[in-house]
């Protein structure tokens, strides 16, 4: 039976009750190398934290008011830089700073090694600036972090050690750092890590083992580890997302996803795996995504694996995978990428629904009959042996436009032709005249209706043809453009680039980078090349190359290899963009460079 409280009672609790917020008010304060350490850290950027009731901190003041210590959420909010606070401590008469967001800012030099006077912090976020520097080890002092967040700045050297110390950690942000070496095994071995971004940095070394920690989320593409992945990562069972990519030597086995059968997110794409396409996949019935391109997989294609129920995107690209297609398809699965395998034999009818992306561009079938209409058309022409006017050559230049919807003819004749097909996870198009085609793969990971071109009607800078840079065709994974039917001999490739969604410093959105691979014929001519370190953005970026063709075929192939930041300055804003594209003879052709009559 409840008890009512008596009117005395009340009151008494009342003016206690009262006392406490008086006291709180007016009495708890700041541990004052705290405030030195927050004033000195903000001071130095000549910042102020917004985190109290005036937008406009008094940082002689007392920083543990207002929305530092009520129930204001500061993370994604428009308090920046913003401070949470603690008032508990000594029975509500001293403050600790326990979070602290400097997130996006474009703050430069160094992160003062005083940081580590903040001993209470929970979460510190001072991500997407541009920091450089050594990442100071005395992070390591702060023992109560469960967040920690340093991705996208520009330091230098390795990840201390002394993060290891950190064992509450549950999240930590180092993708994009600058940070460089051997991955520390104290870090990789946090019992309590969840989640980890590690991605795009200059870690070296062998593949870190993850199985003693708890991570549900790992992220570690576009660096330089050796292979093989380590077998005993069949130990996260609670992973759901998975991102491994870009592994430099050493061949890898399938076998220790087995049991992580948790996993909605799988990409172990460019990861030198050489095994045997695993027959079942039913127990993965969380899986939307599956990207295991760029391996080195044999075998047939799994029947399990297109009747899970949730899959969405599978890219299987760049294998060696032989067989034909499976004669069944749930009707989640709507992207598949298949290109650059060993596939023949029969189209199910499941390659003909609406909706359907499927990409087959470099398999073995034989497109004849009644194949013919079921696919895009031209896929005749993207086979291995690539056989449109193969032998019979008719053409000896090409210009495009890159995802462009007008011809532009520039101030030389060169006449751009129009690229606007609507291509996008796993698509192809050849032109009517079979003079050229575009190939690409992949979707934006985290950005469900990002665009596969770009347009600005900006002014560029350095070019003639500013119209020819307005548009480009920008890829997540794997773009190629080919020339069909040329007569042989050494072509001058010209390839046209600007960046035109990463600003110039100073503002953190200029903290963005967007990196990727050029092969031409299949050989690697530029390697993580950045549009916006050659020039400011707007500006046209100009590569040429002399090049062979022997066989009536030019293939150019823009390839991500997980370098570049992920996020800036949007989700999912990464891959490789090119804007227009000429190519013309080095010889006097003997062809007319005129598509057949009949057309
Ligand atoms: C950090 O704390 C130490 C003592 O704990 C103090 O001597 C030093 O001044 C503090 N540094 C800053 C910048 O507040
Ligand atoms: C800042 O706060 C201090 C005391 O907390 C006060 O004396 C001073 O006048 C304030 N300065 C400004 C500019 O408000
Ligand atoms: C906090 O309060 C408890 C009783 O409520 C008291 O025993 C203790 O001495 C107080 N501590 C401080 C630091 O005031
Ligand atoms: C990054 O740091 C290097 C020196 O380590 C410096 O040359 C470069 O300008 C910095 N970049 C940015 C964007 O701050
Ligand atoms: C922190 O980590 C470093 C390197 O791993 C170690 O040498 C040091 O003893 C640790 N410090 C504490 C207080 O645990
Ligand atoms: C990455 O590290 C390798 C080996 O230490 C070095 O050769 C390379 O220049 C580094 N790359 C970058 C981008 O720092
Ligand atoms: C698997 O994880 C457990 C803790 O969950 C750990 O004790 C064990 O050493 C791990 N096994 C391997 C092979 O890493
Ligand atoms: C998967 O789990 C089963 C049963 O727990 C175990 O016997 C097997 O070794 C595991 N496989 C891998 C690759 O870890
Ligand atoms: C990978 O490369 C490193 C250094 O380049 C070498 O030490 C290591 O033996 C190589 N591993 C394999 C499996 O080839
Ligand atoms: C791929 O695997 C096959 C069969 O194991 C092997 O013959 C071939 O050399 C491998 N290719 C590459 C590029 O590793
Ligand atoms: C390109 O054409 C499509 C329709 O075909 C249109 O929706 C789009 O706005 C055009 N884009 C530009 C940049 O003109
Ligand atoms: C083609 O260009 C290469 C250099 O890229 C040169 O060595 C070769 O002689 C050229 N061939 C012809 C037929 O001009």
């Amino acid at each position: 039976m409840l008890r009512h409280k008596s009117y005395w009672e009340t009151l008494v609790l009342c003016f206690l009750c009262l006392l406490f917020v008086l006291e709180r008010f007016e009495g708890a304060t700041t541990v004052p190398s705290e405030v030195a350490a927050l004033n000195a850290i903000l001071g130095r950027w000549g910042r102020t934290a917004s985190a109290t009731s005036s937008p406009a901190w008094n940082i002689s003041g007392e920083p543990c008011t207002g929305a530092a210590t009520d129930s204001t959420d500061i993370v994604n909010t428009a308090f920046n830089p913003g401070i949470k606070c603690d008032c508990s401590y000594d029975n509500g008469t001293t403050c600790h700073i326990t979070q602290l967001d400097l997130n996006q800012n474009y703050l430069t030099g160094p992160l003062p090694a005083f940081i580590g006077n903040l001993t209470k912090l929970q979460y510190l976020a001072f991500g997407t600036n541009a920091l450089s520097g050594s990442i100071p080890k005395e992070l390591g002092k702060l023992t109560s972090l469960i967040s920690l967040s340093i991705g996208t700045n520009n330091f230098t050297g390795p990840i201390p050690l002394e993060l290891g110390n950190l064992t509450n950690l549950q999240k930590l942000y180092i993708n994009s750092c600058g940070a460089s070496g051997e991955f520390p095994s104290t870090i990789s071995g946090l019992s309590s890590l969840q989640e980890l971004w590690a991605s795009d940095n200059n870690f070296t070394g062998k593949f870190p083992d993850f199985s003693r920690t708890s991570l549900v989320i790992l992220r570690i593409q576009g660096n330089s580890f050796e292979g093989p992945i380590p077998s005993s990562l069949s130990n996260m069972t609670k992973v759901t997302d998975l991102r491994i990519g870009d592994i430099q030597n050493g061949s890898s086995s399938l076998a220790f996803i087995r049991n992580l059968s948790s996993l909605s997110i799988l990409i172990l794409r460019n990861c030198r795996i050489s095994d045997i396409m695993p027959s079942d996949f039913s127990r993965f019935t969380s899986l939307q995504r599956l990207d295991l391109s760029f391996n080195n997989l044999t075998g047939q294609i799994p029947q399990s694996l297109f009747n899970l129920s949730l899959l969405s995107y599978l890219f299987l690209g760049n294998n060696s995978l032989s067989g034909s297609l499976p004669t069944g398809k749930s009707e989640s699965l709507l992207n598949i990428d298949l290109s650059y395998n060993q596939l023949g034999g029969s189209f199910p009818s499941w390659v003909s629904e609406q909706n359907l992306k499927i990409n087959l561009v470099a398999n073995n079938f034989v497109i004849s009959g009644s194949n013919n209409s079921v696919l895009a058309s031209g896929l005749n022409c993207l086979q291995r042996d690539i056989p449109c006017n193969h032998r019979a050559p008719i053409y000896s230049s090409f210009a495009i436009n890159c995802g462009g919807n007008k011809t532009i003819t520039s101030s030389d004749g060169t006449l751009y032709e129009i690229d606007g097909r609507a291509l996008s996870s796993a698509s192809y198009y050849v032109t009517e005249t079979n003079k050229w085609a575009v190939s690409t793969v992949g979707s934006f990971q985290d950005a469900s209706n990002a665009d596969y071109t770009q347009y600005s009607s900006s002014q560029f800078q350095k070019t003639q043809e500013p119209e020819l840079y307005q548009t480009a065709r920008i890829s997540p994974s794997s773009l190629r453009y080919y020339g069909l039917g040329l007569e042989n001999g050494n072509y001058t490739v010209m390839l046209h680039f600007a960046e035109t969604r990463i600003p110039d410093p100073p503002t953190w959105k200029s903290t963005g980078r967007r990196i990727f691979d050029i092969y031409i014929q299949g050989n690697l001519v530029l390697k993580d090349f950045d549009i916006r370190a050659e020039e400011n953005s707007l500006t046209a970026v100009t590569r040429k190359f002399i090049v062979p063709v022997t066989d009536n075929f030019l293939e150019i192939h823009f390839f991500w290899a997980g370098k570049g930041t992920c996020c800036v300055p949007d989700q999912g804003y990464y891959g490789s963009s090119v804007s227009a594209i000429s190519v013309n003879p080095d010889f006097t052709p003997t062809v007319s460079n005129k598509p057949p009559s009949s057309l």
